[in-house]
């Protein structure tokens, strides 16, 4: 407390925050609570979200809430057009096949992950980008700062979460694509991709973590590398090499891994 959180270039008077009521996208609205700030925070669960809101408003940061579905294109649209400047945008939601509920990705789990995981993260950046290109820049030529929180497991295709890995490939190849466009207009993008953090999300998981990490510290860390301009912000910095390492196996290799570790077999089909 009381020390800074991220480098002082980074002017952020004003945030926006998807997924705030739990997790990282809280740990981010806290670590960005200050006076003079003023954070606008969505999520699901309204009470969640207030708790989140006081806690911010402790810290003398104007916290406003809006009970919102990131699959909702319109309702975003209109939400981030009616906030007003926003020097960060952070697109965090996002749901895993493996949370609590636990089970396989089945149909549906498979829609819902794509459609917050991806869409969702459209619904934020798209009306963003277009809303930040017409704010002027500012004392440090930025316009705006859009970061989108993907994953590790962007890196590789793991048979145990299909779609999320998926979705989150997508986002982060989007994000970097997107960049130098966005960069040209004066607006940096950053695609944030954590290994494991401690939050409501990886408590239901069974297996060995390595290298879990507290939500406020993995917070700390994306606002660091996004204050630096980072494209890419990927940590622990040794679970990115591994995840890009085991990108890089061969996919029955990566299967039988995977399966050993989820405790199935992989002898239903050989081909
Ligand atoms: P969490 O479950 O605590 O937070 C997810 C947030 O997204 C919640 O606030 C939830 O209300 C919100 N959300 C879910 N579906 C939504 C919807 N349809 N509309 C609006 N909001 C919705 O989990 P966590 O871990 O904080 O996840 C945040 C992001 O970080 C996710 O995108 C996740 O994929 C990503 N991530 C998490 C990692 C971890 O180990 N916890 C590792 C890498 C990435």
């Amino acid at each position: 407390m009381g020390t800074m959180l991220y480098p002082r270039f980074m002017d952020v008077r004003t945030a926006l925050i998807t997924g705030a009521s739990s997790g990282i996208g809280a740990a981010l609205a806290e670590a960005l609570a200050q006076p003079g700030v003023t954070l606008h925070l969505s999520g699901r669960d309204g009470a969640r979200l207030e708790a989140v809101a006081g806690a911010c408003r402790g810290r003398g940061a104007v916290a406003q809430v809006a009970v919102l579905d990131v699959r909702d294109a319109d309702a975003m649209a209109a939400w981030i057009r009616g906030a007003g400047r926003l020097d960060l945008v952070v697109a965090n939601a996002g749901i895993s096949g493996r949370s609590r509920e636990g089970g396989p990705e089945d149909a549906a789990k498979t829609r819902a992950i794509f459609a917050i995981n991806l869409d969702g993260v459209l619904n934020t950046v798209l009306p963003t980008l277009e809303a930040m290109a017409a704010q002027t820049p500012g004392a440090d030529g930025v316009r705006g700062r859009i970061v989108a929180v993907a994953s590790l497991a962007a890196f590789m295709a793991a048979p145990d979460s299909a779609a999320y890995c998926a979705s989150k490939a997508a986002v982060h190849g989007w994000m970097i694509a997107r960049s130098p466009e966005a960069r040209a207009r004066g607006m940096l993008l950053t695609s944030a991709c954590p290994g494991f953090i401690r939050t409501p999300m990886t408590a239901g998981y069974r297996f060995p973590m390595p290298g879990l990490m507290d939500a406020g510290r993995a917070a700390r860390i994306i606002l660091r590398g996004v204050a630096r301009g980072r494209l890419t912000v990927v940590f622990p910095w040794w679970m990115g090499l591994a995840a890009r390492l085991a990108g890089m196996l061969p996919p029955r290799l990566m299967a039988a891994v995977v399966m050993r570790r989820i405790g199935q077999s992989d002898q239903g089909i050989s081909s």
